[in-house]
């Protein structure tokens, strides 16, 4: 039996929670457009329909989007339709994923989070103050593996702190409470 691929959510967020002020990315940002590209290349990827309708002409060879939609007579110009966040890790763990990456918007990112492995989460150096949040961080649940600082510059107006979260099991804090 195939088992069922590491779910992954990537995004950048807001110093105070906020991915978008509420319609497309709220800053220009060629560094973490490369980091996304990057991590997301010939990936499976999990998009809500509004968001996929902002990246259309984005997708190239090797991408695998799946786009999460309550429309049954949805028909993504690219990529499959998906009803939930179980039929899109069928059709990952059928398409022989190991990983399931959601891209967002906050509807999939909330829909995904409570069985979310991982993020990969670009914490972005400003405020939004009001738009499309990202689900609250638990720090109980999720432990930072690592991370990248990388100051603003000519072409980056914000600094920017590349961070992968772990989901914090119980298998590891019973290892973590022996050392
Ligand atoms: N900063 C970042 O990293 C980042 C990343 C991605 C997106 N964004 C921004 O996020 C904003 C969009 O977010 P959003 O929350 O408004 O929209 P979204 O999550 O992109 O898409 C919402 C749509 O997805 C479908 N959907 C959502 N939850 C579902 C569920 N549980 N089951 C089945 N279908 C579901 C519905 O489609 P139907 O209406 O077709 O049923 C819903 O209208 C945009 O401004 C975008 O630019 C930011």
């Amino acid at each position: 039996m195939k088992s069922r691929p590491v779910l992954t959510l990537i995004a950048a967020v807001s110093a105070d929670g906020f991915i978008s002020t509420g319609h497309g990315v709220p800053w220009d940002l060629p560094k973490d457009r490369e980091h996304f590209r990057s991590v997301t290349r010939g990936q499976w990827l999990l998009i809500g329909r509004r968001t996929y309708q902002e990246m259309l002409g984005w997708f190239q060879a090797g991408h695998h989007p799946l786009i999460l939609t309550r429309n049954p007579n949805y028909t993504p110009p690219v990529g499959q339709a998906v009803a939930d966040l179980e039929s899109a890790l069928e059709a990952a763990t059928q398409g022989g994923a190991r990983e399931l990456f959601v891209c967002g918007g906050g509807a999939a990112y909330s829909a995904a989070m409570p069985r979310a492995d991982r993020l990969i989460l670009t914490h972005v150096g400003t405020h939004l103050h009001a738009g499309v949040p990202f689900p609250a961080l638990d720090p109980g649940i999720w432990r930072v593996v690592s991370r990248l600082e990388s100051p603003a510059d000519a072409e980056n107006p914000f600094g920017m702190v590349f961070a992968a979260h772990q989901r914090y099991s119980p298998q590891n804090q019973a290892i973590d409470s022996q050392s």
